[in-house]
Protein backbone atom coordinates (compact mmCIF):
# COMPACT_ATOMS: atom_id res chain seq x y z
CA UNK A 1 0.00 0.00 0.00
CA UNK A 2 1.61 3.36 -0.78
CA UNK A 3 1.42 6.43 1.12
CA UNK A 4 -1.48 7.86 -0.38
CA UNK A 5 -3.46 5.15 0.11
CA UNK A 6 -2.59 4.77 3.55
CA UNK A 7 -3.46 8.32 3.92
CA UNK A 8 -6.53 7.76 2.31
CA UNK A 9 -8.04 4.44 4.74
CA UNK A 10 -6.69 6.57 7.78
CA UNK A 11 -9.27 9.09 6.61
CA UNK A 12 -11.62 6.79 6.09
CA UNK A 13 -11.41 5.08 9.51
CA UNK A 14 -11.91 8.40 10.89
CA UNK A 15 -14.75 9.42 9.27
CA UNK A 16 -16.20 6.27 10.73
CA UNK A 17 -15.42 7.29 14.00
CA UNK A 18 -12.83 5.09 14.51
CA UNK A 19 -10.55 7.55 16.40
CA UNK A 20 -9.23 5.69 19.64
CA UNK A 21 -6.60 3.22 19.44
CA UNK A 22 -7.66 0.32 21.24
CA UNK A 23 -4.65 -2.17 21.37
CA UNK A 24 -0.58 -1.59 20.32
CA UNK A 25 -1.20 -3.57 17.61
CA UNK A 26 -3.78 -3.81 14.47
CA UNK A 27 -5.99 -6.81 14.49
CA UNK A 28 -7.21 -8.43 10.94
CA UNK A 29 -10.86 -9.42 12.38
CA UNK A 30 -11.39 -10.67 8.47
CA UNK A 31 -9.00 -13.59 9.73
CA UNK A 32 -10.56 -14.58 13.09
CA UNK A 33 -12.95 -17.20 12.67
CA UNK A 34 -16.68 -16.17 13.25
CA UNK A 35 -17.86 -16.90 16.47
CA UNK A 36 -21.49 -17.08 16.79
CA UNK A 37 -23.97 -15.33 19.51
CA UNK A 38 -25.70 -17.82 21.60
CA UNK A 39 -29.19 -17.73 19.92
CA UNK A 40 -30.38 -16.89 23.90
CA UNK A 41 -28.89 -13.70 23.54
CA UNK A 42 -30.62 -12.82 20.77
CA UNK A 43 -33.93 -13.34 21.87
CA UNK A 44 -33.09 -10.91 24.71
CA UNK A 45 -32.50 -8.36 21.96
CA UNK A 46 -36.07 -7.53 21.66
CA UNK A 47 -36.36 -6.12 25.01
CA UNK A 48 -39.24 -7.96 26.38
CA UNK A 49 -38.13 -10.83 27.27
CA UNK A 50 -35.36 -13.23 29.53
CA UNK A 51 -34.80 -12.25 32.97
CA UNK A 52 -32.49 -8.63 33.48
CA UNK A 53 -29.20 -9.28 34.72
CA UNK A 54 -27.74 -6.85 37.61
CA UNK A 55 -25.27 -4.72 37.13
CA UNK A 56 -22.13 -4.30 39.25
CA UNK A 57 -23.04 -1.48 41.31
CA UNK A 58 -26.55 -0.37 42.84
CA UNK A 59 -25.62 3.25 43.70
CA UNK A 60 -25.90 4.83 40.69
CA UNK A 61 -22.98 4.89 39.49
CA UNK A 62 -21.31 4.45 35.97
CA UNK A 63 -19.83 0.64 35.16
CA UNK A 64 -18.50 -1.00 31.94
CA UNK A 65 -21.71 -2.07 29.52
CA UNK A 66 -21.99 -5.97 28.53
CA UNK A 67 -21.27 -6.15 24.56
CA UNK A 68 -23.39 -7.59 22.44
CA UNK A 69 -22.76 -9.57 19.34
CA UNK A 70 -22.34 -7.53 15.82
CA UNK A 71 -25.70 -7.79 14.11
CA UNK A 72 -24.91 -10.60 11.87
CA UNK A 73 -28.12 -13.39 11.89
CA UNK A 74 -27.14 -16.23 13.99
CA UNK A 75 -27.49 -19.81 12.50
CA UNK A 76 -30.84 -21.85 12.93
CA UNK A 77 -34.71 -21.47 11.96
CA UNK A 78 -36.51 -18.70 13.30
CA UNK A 79 -32.97 -16.09 13.36
CA UNK A 80 -34.31 -14.47 10.28
CA UNK A 81 -37.95 -13.96 11.96
CA UNK A 82 -36.24 -12.02 15.00
CA UNK A 83 -34.03 -9.75 13.15
CA UNK A 84 -37.04 -8.95 10.76
CA UNK A 85 -38.92 -8.24 14.10
CA UNK A 86 -36.10 -5.85 15.48
CA UNK A 87 -36.10 -4.17 12.67
CA UNK A 88 -39.78 -3.33 12.47
CA UNK A 89 -40.18 -2.68 16.11
CA UNK A 90 -40.67 0.98 16.99
CA UNK A 91 -36.95 2.08 19.05
CA UNK A 92 -38.97 5.19 20.99
CA UNK A 93 -42.06 2.77 22.09
CA UNK A 94 -39.83 0.34 22.94
CA UNK A 95 -37.51 2.69 25.25
CA UNK A 96 -40.46 3.95 26.12
CA UNK A 97 -42.00 0.43 27.71
CA UNK A 98 -38.07 -0.63 29.14
CA UNK A 99 -37.56 3.00 30.69
CA UNK A 100 -41.46 2.58 32.43
CA UNK A 101 -40.63 -0.52 33.44
CA UNK A 102 -37.66 0.10 35.47
CA UNK A 103 -38.49 0.99 39.46
CA UNK A 104 -34.91 1.68 40.48
CA UNK A 105 -31.79 2.96 38.94
CA UNK A 106 -30.37 -0.33 38.79
CA UNK A 107 -33.49 -1.30 36.54
CA UNK A 108 -32.97 1.69 34.70
CA UNK A 109 -29.26 0.66 34.12
CA UNK A 110 -30.40 -3.05 33.09
CA UNK A 111 -32.48 -1.72 30.75
CA UNK A 112 -30.03 0.75 28.95
CA UNK A 113 -27.82 -2.22 28.92
CA UNK A 114 -30.83 -4.39 27.37
CA UNK A 115 -31.52 -1.82 24.70
CA UNK A 116 -31.02 -2.63 21.76
CA UNK A 117 -31.42 -0.26 18.85
CA UNK A 118 -29.16 2.50 19.95
CA UNK A 119 -26.66 1.86 17.11
CA UNK A 120 -24.46 4.06 19.00
CA UNK A 121 -23.64 1.21 21.72
CA UNK A 122 -21.49 -0.44 19.35
CA UNK A 123 -18.87 2.40 19.08
CA UNK A 124 -18.61 2.73 22.58
CA UNK A 125 -16.66 1.68 25.35
CA UNK A 126 -18.89 1.45 27.99
CA UNK A 127 -22.09 2.33 29.26
CA UNK A 128 -22.40 5.57 31.42
CA UNK A 129 -24.81 5.59 33.41
CA UNK A 130 -24.19 8.24 36.27
CA UNK A 131 -21.91 9.34 38.63
CA UNK A 132 -22.76 11.59 42.54
CA UNK A 133 -25.04 10.72 44.76
CA UNK A 134 -28.36 9.63 44.24
CA UNK A 135 -29.95 10.99 47.15
CA UNK A 136 -28.42 14.39 46.34
CA UNK A 137 -30.70 17.85 46.16
CA UNK A 138 -29.35 18.66 42.86
CA UNK A 139 -29.11 16.45 39.47
CA UNK A 140 -27.27 17.79 36.64
CA UNK A 141 -28.16 16.21 33.14
CA UNK A 142 -25.75 16.68 30.48
CA UNK A 143 -25.48 15.81 26.84
CA UNK A 144 -23.55 12.63 26.63
CA UNK A 145 -20.03 11.23 26.97
CA UNK A 146 -16.46 12.08 25.56
CA UNK A 147 -13.65 10.30 25.15
CA UNK A 148 -12.45 10.12 28.92
CA UNK A 149 -15.90 9.23 30.17
CA UNK A 150 -16.57 6.69 27.69
CA UNK A 151 -12.80 5.16 28.79
CA UNK A 152 -13.81 5.58 32.34
CA UNK A 153 -17.46 4.69 32.36
CA UNK A 154 -18.00 8.12 33.93
CA UNK A 155 -19.97 11.30 33.13
CA UNK A 156 -18.25 14.60 33.49
CA UNK A 157 -14.62 13.42 34.24
CA UNK A 158 -12.91 15.41 31.36
CA UNK A 159 -11.92 18.88 30.82
CA UNK A 160 -15.25 19.99 31.35
CA UNK A 161 -16.37 18.07 33.81
CA UNK A 162 -13.31 19.45 36.00
CA UNK A 163 -14.54 22.93 34.91
CA UNK A 164 -18.11 21.70 36.15
CA UNK A 165 -16.67 20.42 39.63
CA UNK A 166 -14.75 23.67 40.06
CA UNK A 167 -18.16 25.43 39.12
CA UNK A 168 -20.11 23.42 41.54
CA UNK A 169 -17.83 23.94 44.77
CA UNK A 170 -17.64 27.13 44.19
CA UNK A 171 -21.30 27.27 45.52
CA UNK A 172 -20.35 24.17 48.13
CA UNK A 173 -21.67 21.36 46.37
CA UNK A 174 -19.75 18.14 45.44
CA UNK A 175 -20.16 14.79 43.69
CA UNK A 176 -18.79 13.10 46.49
CA UNK A 177 -20.47 14.80 49.45
CA UNK A 178 -21.07 13.33 52.47
CA UNK A 179 -24.39 14.54 52.97
CA UNK A 180 -26.84 14.90 50.32
CA UNK A 181 -27.99 18.19 50.92
CA UNK A 182 -23.90 19.32 49.71
CA UNK A 183 -24.29 16.66 46.84
CA UNK A 184 -24.99 16.32 42.65
CA UNK A 185 -25.87 13.55 41.25
CA UNK A 186 -24.73 13.83 37.51
CA UNK A 187 -25.80 11.65 34.14
CA UNK A 188 -26.50 12.38 30.45
CA UNK A 189 -29.20 12.20 27.77
CA UNK A 190 -27.17 9.71 25.85
CA UNK A 191 -25.26 6.93 28.15
CA UNK A 192 -22.94 6.11 25.16
CA UNK A 193 -20.41 8.34 23.57
CA UNK A 194 -20.90 9.30 19.67
CA UNK A 195 -18.06 9.41 17.61
CA UNK A 196 -15.73 11.92 17.25
CA UNK A 197 -18.17 13.44 20.05
CA UNK A 198 -20.83 14.65 16.85
CA UNK A 199 -24.35 15.90 18.17
CA UNK A 200 -26.35 13.25 18.78
CA UNK A 201 -29.13 12.87 15.69
CA UNK A 202 -33.11 13.45 16.47
CA UNK A 203 -33.65 9.77 15.99
CA UNK A 204 -30.86 9.17 18.93
CA UNK A 205 -32.57 11.93 21.05
CA UNK A 206 -36.00 10.75 20.57
CA UNK A 207 -35.02 6.87 21.65
CA UNK A 208 -32.96 7.75 24.72
CA UNK A 209 -34.90 10.46 25.75
CA UNK A 210 -37.55 8.06 27.97
CA UNK A 211 -34.62 6.87 29.57
CA UNK A 212 -33.13 10.17 30.57
CA UNK A 213 -36.96 11.01 31.45
CA UNK A 214 -37.24 8.44 34.07
CA UNK A 215 -33.77 8.80 35.23
CA UNK A 216 -35.12 12.15 36.48
CA UNK A 217 -38.55 10.60 37.64
CA UNK A 218 -36.32 7.86 39.81
CA UNK A 219 -33.72 10.45 41.22
CA UNK A 220 -36.39 12.87 41.97
CA UNK A 221 -34.35 16.08 43.20
CA UNK A 222 -35.15 19.29 44.41
CA UNK A 223 -33.85 20.74 41.76
CA UNK A 224 -32.57 19.57 38.27
CA UNK A 225 -29.56 21.51 36.11
CA UNK A 226 -30.16 20.98 32.01
CA UNK A 227 -26.66 21.70 30.41
CA UNK A 228 -26.49 22.93 27.01
CA UNK A 229 -28.98 22.46 23.72
CA UNK A 230 -29.18 18.75 23.74
CA UNK A 231 -30.46 18.36 27.27
CA UNK A 232 -33.37 21.20 26.77
CA UNK A 233 -34.25 19.55 23.91
CA UNK A 234 -34.87 16.38 25.64
CA UNK A 235 -36.41 17.68 28.89
CA UNK A 236 -38.21 20.60 27.45
CA UNK A 237 -38.95 19.99 23.95
CA UNK A 238 -36.40 23.29 22.98
CA UNK A 239 -33.64 24.61 21.61
CA UNK A 240 -31.53 28.24 22.13
CA UNK A 241 -29.49 27.86 25.40
CA UNK A 242 -28.71 31.71 25.46
CA UNK A 243 -32.55 32.51 25.54
CA UNK A 244 -33.36 29.47 28.16
CA UNK A 245 -30.50 29.81 30.28
CA UNK A 246 -31.20 31.12 33.62
CA UNK A 247 -35.27 30.85 33.18
CA UNK A 248 -36.56 28.28 35.62
CA UNK A 249 -38.91 26.06 34.26
CA UNK A 250 -40.48 22.44 35.21
CA UNK A 251 -39.57 18.69 34.38
CA UNK A 252 -42.02 16.39 36.00
CA UNK A 253 -43.18 19.38 38.31
CA UNK A 254 -39.20 19.43 39.54
CA UNK A 255 -37.92 23.10 39.42
CA UNK A 256 -35.45 23.07 36.61
CA UNK A 257 -32.71 25.45 35.43
CA UNK A 258 -31.36 25.60 31.75
CA UNK A 259 -27.51 26.19 31.94
CA UNK A 260 -24.62 26.86 29.62
CA UNK A 261 -22.69 23.15 28.74
CA UNK A 262 -19.20 23.44 30.56
CA UNK A 263 -17.99 22.68 27.23
CA UNK A 264 -19.43 26.03 26.08
CA UNK A 265 -17.86 28.00 28.71
CA UNK A 266 -14.12 26.54 28.23
CA UNK A 267 -14.67 27.64 24.59
CA UNK A 268 -16.34 31.06 25.36
CA UNK A 269 -14.84 32.08 28.39
CA UNK A 270 -16.38 35.49 28.81
CA UNK A 271 -19.98 33.32 29.01
CA UNK A 272 -18.95 32.13 32.95
CA UNK A 273 -20.28 35.49 34.70
CA UNK A 274 -23.96 34.13 33.13
CA UNK A 275 -23.00 30.51 34.67
CA UNK A 276 -22.13 32.22 37.80
CA UNK A 277 -25.47 33.98 38.35
CA UNK A 278 -27.52 30.88 36.84
CA UNK A 279 -25.09 29.17 39.95
CA UNK A 280 -26.28 31.80 42.49
CA UNK A 281 -29.70 31.26 41.26
CA UNK A 282 -29.58 28.02 42.33
CA UNK A 283 -27.81 28.41 45.64
CA UNK A 284 -30.87 30.59 46.45
CA UNK A 285 -33.43 28.04 45.61
CA UNK A 286 -31.63 25.61 47.15
CA UNK A 287 -31.81 28.03 50.32
CA UNK A 288 -35.28 28.86 50.05
CA UNK A 289 -36.56 25.00 49.95
N1 LIG B 1 -20.21 16.51 28.29
C1 LIG B 1 -21.40 16.02 28.67
O1 LIG B 1 -22.44 16.54 28.30
N2 LIG B 1 -21.41 14.98 29.46
C2 LIG B 1 -20.31 14.38 29.91
O2 LIG B 1 -20.42 13.41 30.63
C3 LIG B 1 -19.08 14.91 29.50
C4 LIG B 1 -19.04 15.98 28.69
Amino acid sequence: MDYAAMVAALDWQLELGAVDALAEAPVDRTQLPEKQPPVEDWLRQGGDSGPVSQPAQSNGQGHGQRKRPAATAPAGAGAPALVAAESAADPVADAQRAAEAAGDLTALQAALADYPHCGLRHGARNLVFADGRADARVMILGEAPGADEDRLGKPFVGRAGQLLDKMLEAVALRRDADAPEAAVYLTNVLPWRPPQNRDPSPDEIAMLKPFAARHVSLVKPDVLLLMGNIACQAMLGRKGITRLRGNWAEVHGIPTLPMFHPSYLLRNPAMKRHAWADLLALKARLGSG
